[in-house]
């Protein structure tokens, strides 16, 4: 017999027993997510059988991870104080390694990993990121991303790996068997989240949460299969979308939701919704479409138990609809061997953000940069030059390489522990005289060389969006970033760009000026890989996983430049990425 086969049988048979004894409270509390603060009281966490709790960022009682694992302790000790003492599971947005927790190891942002292309490298961040979120006590991740962005305007391009559906595909199976590992139950194991369902990167204008007006083929060409993969490697829940699919909200589209994932796919884990997506979306409308757990978070709470109990009495959702929800949550705490071994293991915590984790997030910075102009072979750069002027903030700024979701929800914009930046990985290497020249007031003519590092500053969904509401961000580079590489340009010394963004950035003039031109996407915490890479220690490696643009025009339409639009060129091609000749 198939002990696999046998294991899931025997969970089945334990939930139907627990389904036969559970009151409909203690079902709608399994549907349940909240925060660990403010949304509900502790007390309500046993007396409204909560069945998860969602970290994303805020107080903590303390800063070390033994504190973080004693609160969520504490936590599951609640719930395992009622009546039928079922386990929680805690969810974090770990998307590039523990980002909420300072001390971490930080990867680079999926957009650098999917430059990369390697999936043995993307399982082992995974690894990494799963050992270090369980170390700090939870035992799920909402991530992999595993969007196919059309459009450099939206500000979650970064998120996800590529525009390229292939590529995404090959990347999410390696994320989720890192995360996952080969069995769930294991410690070393989170579960994982393929986010969002789906269409989020395929939006009108890329505007976040916004209107996807793709016809079903398209959807399932090229959007859909990432999460066929996702499934077919077991991934242990799926996040529903806050986009629209032609006028129906992704959290209400049961025929996605329902037929498609659950059904055609044979998806068996959690459907968990996006934030506040019941109120957000059509309340019971949601439960019905095939959403499993709420993320009742921001005065939700109440209104959600409530309006879903409503529902039920007044036979608005099946009894049925219910009991296959608290299944699939059940089905996953099992999986992951909650009944039996609820608490984080405290052996992790030497293992947060140790050396041999951060050698993997360095090789991954190192393989994710692209290098897009080399004039006359300016790079690799000599490491005895006399004399390398280095400009602009971002060269000496941990928080802001890292980008969004990185301490805050927004990201920062200072320096955190463990993290190296450009500047430092610069002065290890080099052996002549190093300025720092932040904003190029300094006007070092004598230099050899200028490394100017421009790019964005950090940002999280909505926030990002370009040409949205709040409109905060461009498609080009900030004028001072601009005046940065002109002011170098014009002195004529040769001038290597490194740019730290979220997405393809439109820099043809820019590019054409310099002397090398680097996309380094959001590294995270190993920025001393750059420096690895410009001074000739590795070869650069990364292939763009996006067509660059060539102008801010290319944008003008409803998506990016690369599927819709025949007559729109860009700069470089998606998987294009130069490498220069070793010296000795
Ligand atoms: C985001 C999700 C995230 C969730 C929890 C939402 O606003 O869209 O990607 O997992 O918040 O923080």
């Amino acid at each position: 017999m198939n002990p696999e086969t046998d294991t899931g049988h025997i969970i089945e048979q334990k939930i139907d027993s627990l389904l036969t004894r559970m009151t409909l409270d203690e079902k709608i509390g399994q549907m349940t997510q909240v925060r660990h603060f403010d949304d509900i009281s502790e007390e309500d966490i046993a007396g409204k059988f909560i069945g998860s709790v969602i970290h994303t960022q805020g107080p903590l009682p303390g800063n070390t991870a033994k504190e973080w694992q004693a609160k969520f302790r504490h936590l599951q000790e609640l719930a395992l104080s009622t009546r039928l003492g079922i386990p929680m599971i805690f969810g974090v947005d770990a998307v590039h390694g523990q980002n909420t927790f300072e001390g971490a190891t930080i990867f680079p942002h999926n957009i650098g990993m999917g430059a990369t292309g390697n999936a043995e490298l993307v399982e082992k961040a995974a690894r990494i990121t799963a050992v270090e979120t369980q170390a700090t006590g939870f035992n799920w991740v909402f991530s992999p991303c595993i969007a196919v962005p059309y459009n450099e305007k939206w500000g979650r391009v970064y998120e996800a790996f590529s525009e390229s559906t292939e590529l995404t595909e090959t990347l999410t199976k390696a994320s989720v068997i890192g995360h996952q590992g080969t069995s769930l139950k294991s410690k070393r194991s989170v579960m994982a989240t393929a986010k969002h369902f789906v269409g989020d990167g395929a939006t009108d204008f890329g505007v976040e949460g916004g209107e996807t007006s793709l016809e079903a083929d398209d959807v399932a060409k090229r959007l859909l299969p990432p999460y066929r993969v996702a499934v077919e490697n077991g991934v242990g829940s799926v996040m529903a979308s806050f986009n629209a699919m032609l006028g129906v909200p992704m959290h209400a589209h049961k025929t996605l939701i329902t037929h498609i994932l659950k059904g055609a796919m044979q998806f068996d884990g959690i459907v968990v919704s996006d934030w506040k997506g019941y109120s957000r979306f059509g309340e019971n409308d949601v439960i019905n479409a095939g959403v499993d757990m709420i993320m009742a978070v921001e005065g939700d709470f109440d209104m959600y138990q409530e309006g879903l109990k409503r529902g039920i009495e007044q036979r608005e959702i099946p009894v049925e609809r219910i009991n296959d929800a608290v299944r699939r949550i059940l089905r996953q705490k099992f999986r992951l061997g909650l009944f039996e071994n609820p608490f984080p293991d405290s052996t992790l915590i030497a293992e947060i953000g140790i050396q041999s984790h951060r050698d993997v997030a360095r090789q991954a910075v190192r393989e994710s940069l692209v290098l897009l102009k080399n004039q006359n072979n300016i790079l690799p750069l000599q490491k005895d030059l006399s004399k390398i002027v280095v400009v602009g903030e971002h060269a000496n700024n941990a928080g802001l390489q890292s980008g969004g979701w990185t301490i805050n929800w927004q990201g920062t914009t200072e320096n955190y522990d463990g993290a190296t930046t450009l500047l430092q990985g610069i002065k290890n290497l080099a052996t002549g005289q190093i300025v720092y020249d932040v904003d190029a007031s300094g006007k070092h003519g004598d230099a050899d060389v200028a490394i100017v590092v421009v790019g964005e500053t950090p940002y999280a969904e909505s926030f990002g969006d370009i040409g949205g509401e709040m409109d905060l961000y461009q498609l080009t580079l900030t004028e001072a970033h601009q005046k940065y590489i002109n002011t170098y340009v014009e002195m004529g010394i040769k001038t290597v760009v490194v740019l730290i963004s979220g997405r393809a950035l439109v820099t043809t003039e820019h590019i054409e000026r310099s002397d090398a031109f680097v996309a380094a996407w959001l590294p995270g915490s190993e920025g001393h890989g750059i420096a690895e890479v410009l001074f000739g220690d590795y070869n650069f490696k990364g292939r763009l996983p996006h067509s660059w643009p060539k102008s801010e025009e290319d944008y003008k339409g409803k998506y990016g430049p690369n599927f819709w639009d025949d007559t729109v060129r860009p700069l470089f091609p998606l998987g294009f990425g130069l490498t220069y000749r070793m010296i000795n």
